[in-house]
């Protein structure tokens, strides 16, 4: 085993502050949906609405850091030992195996994880984000400050929300239960906040190799 630096500075800073400002936004907005009351309905609205430009802000930032670093291509869906992953979580987690898929600098995610991601990044964050941005413009004032009412139905935008958080709050309980499954209890969470991770010093298979170096060479170019 030897300790690989797997997550860097601002991928930790991005992925901390992501988490709390979701669960925050998870808080708020329930609240405001009536499910609870912590901060007062007006409190909750003012919070929900602060809270969601920062979370704005932190996805153009991180959307960037993605691209300019060549990290996106973590990303890449592959179906190549998918089936093994599935079955690793379903039934070989329980009968203590290996995993099956090797973690790497340059290869961190599993292929079940890169397809997860991608759907959180690509479907999920989007769905709850649009439909949040058309909630905010919903009703607004105008130079004269008469209220403007968009005519786009109010139901289907908050049931789009409501939907994007609900299986936000799933997402974030599997999330949590997966992290478990590390090579400890406590090893991902640790590699997360300390952005090293102990590693297999296992030889890699010919072909892992090259997939490794063909992806160095991308992120190079
Ligand atoms: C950039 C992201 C987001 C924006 C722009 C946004 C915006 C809004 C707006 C404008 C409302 C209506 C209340 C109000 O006038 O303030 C609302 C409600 C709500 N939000 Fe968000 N939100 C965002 C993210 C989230 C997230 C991440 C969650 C949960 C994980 C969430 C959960 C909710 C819930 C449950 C409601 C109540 C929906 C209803 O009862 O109709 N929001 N949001």
């Amino acid at each position: 085993m030897s300790k690989v630096y797997i997550y860097k500075g601002f991928e930790r800073f991005w992925h901390w502050a992501q988490a709390l400002l979701i669960m925050f936004l998870a808080i708020t907005g329930f609240e405001v949906h009536g499910t609870f009351e912590i901060f007062g309905f007006e409190k909750a609205v003012e919070f929900h609405r602060t809270a969601s430009w920062l979370l704005i802000g932190l996805i153009i930032i991180s959307i960037f850091w993605h691209f300019t670093t060549g990290e996106w291509r973590q990303y890449i869906p592959t179906t190549k030992k998918l089936k093994e992953q599935i079955m690793y979580y379903l039934v070989g987690i329980f009968k203590g195996e290996h995993h099956p898929t090797a973690k790497t600098q340059l290869r961190k995610l599993n292929p079940l994880q890169r397809i997860v991601y991608l759907a959180f990044k690509l479907v999920l964050i989007p769905m709850t984000l649009i439909s949040g941005i058309l909630y905010m413009l919903y009703k607004t004032f105008d130079e004269n400050n008469m209220v403007v009412v968009e005519d786009y139905p109010l139901e289907s935008i908050a049931f789009w929300h409501t939907l994007g958080a609900i299986l936000l709050i799933v997402f974030l309980i599997i999330h949590v239960y997966m992290t478990t499954t590390g090579e400890t209890p406590t090893s991902n969470i640790n590699a997360m906040i300390t952005g090293y991770e102990d590693l297999d010093d296992e030889e890699e298979s010919d072909e892992q190799h090259k997939e490794v170096n063909e992806k160095t060479n991308n992120i190079k170019k």
